[in-house]
Formats: structure tokens, sequence, C-alpha cells
């Protein structure tokens, strides 16, 4: 899998404004002010340290994606993202190696437009993949 970089750390925060400001208390900068992603209904912030990107999201309504998993989680990283140039070769080895497919590829706004989706595996949880 040697195809894959880790683009951001998915982090699920319920307060946006607040966790924004709490991660540059951490030292980190601002890398793209926060966007609403209306096919998800969660906004995005991305923020950046050492190298480092978190992709700060929260959900803004009921039926947004994220929902259910804040009330698991509360405010915890969730995700990983990785990049790949090679997408449909990246998903089949993901899915030789266990990973299932959570959704379709959809359009990102936050990142775009650039297509990504959402895998889980039962030992590793889950991972986004994105086209670079
Ligand atoms: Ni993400």
């Amino acid at each position: 899998m040697s195809n894959l970089k880790i683009h951001h750390i998915g982090y699920l925060v319920k307060k946006m404004e607040q966790a924004k400001q709490t991660f540059e208390t951490l030292g980190y900068l601002v890398e793209q002010d926060t966007v609403y992603d209306d096919i998800r209904k969660v906004e995005i912030c991305f923020l950046v340290k050492d190298g480092y990107r978190v992709e700060l999201v929260s959900p803004v309504s009921p039926d947004s994606v994220v929902a259910n998993l804040i009330k698991k989680y509360k405010n915890a990283p969730y995700h990983i993202c990785y990049e790949t140039r090679d997408f449909e070769t990246a998903l089949a080895e993901l899915t030789a190696g266990g990973f299932l497919a959570i959704d379709t590829p959809t359009p990102a706004p936050a990142l775009g437009g650039r297509q990504v989706m959402f895998l889980s595996s039962a030992v590793a949880g889950m991972i986004e993949l994105i086209t670079d």
C-alpha cells in the first residue's frame, strides 16, 4: 500500500468555534477556515501543526453523517484520511485487505470538490480515501 499518503486526521468536535480556538492555543494554524459541507451536513475546518493536518468536523443537523458518531465518540479523532494517485488500485487493495466501503466516492466541498470515500475495517476502524 505504498501509494497511500496521509492527508489528515479527522477529529469530531461538538463546538466548532471553541474547538478551533483551543487547537490554536495548542499551536495549530488555520489552513482553511470553516466550510459548510451541504452533502454531509457538517462544518469542516483544516488546521496544521508540525507538518500534521487536522480536520475538525462538527455536525450542524440531526441528520448529519456524523450525528451518531459524535454521540458515541464525543470530541475525538475518528478517521485518518489517505491520499492516492490511483484511486481504483488503492480501493482494490484496501478491499482485498479487509476494508469495506461505507459509502461511494462523493465530492468534498471542503477539499475543492475532490472525490472522497469512507471505508471501515473490523480491526483498524474507519479511514477516508481521497484522490490527489
Ligand atoms: Ni476527513
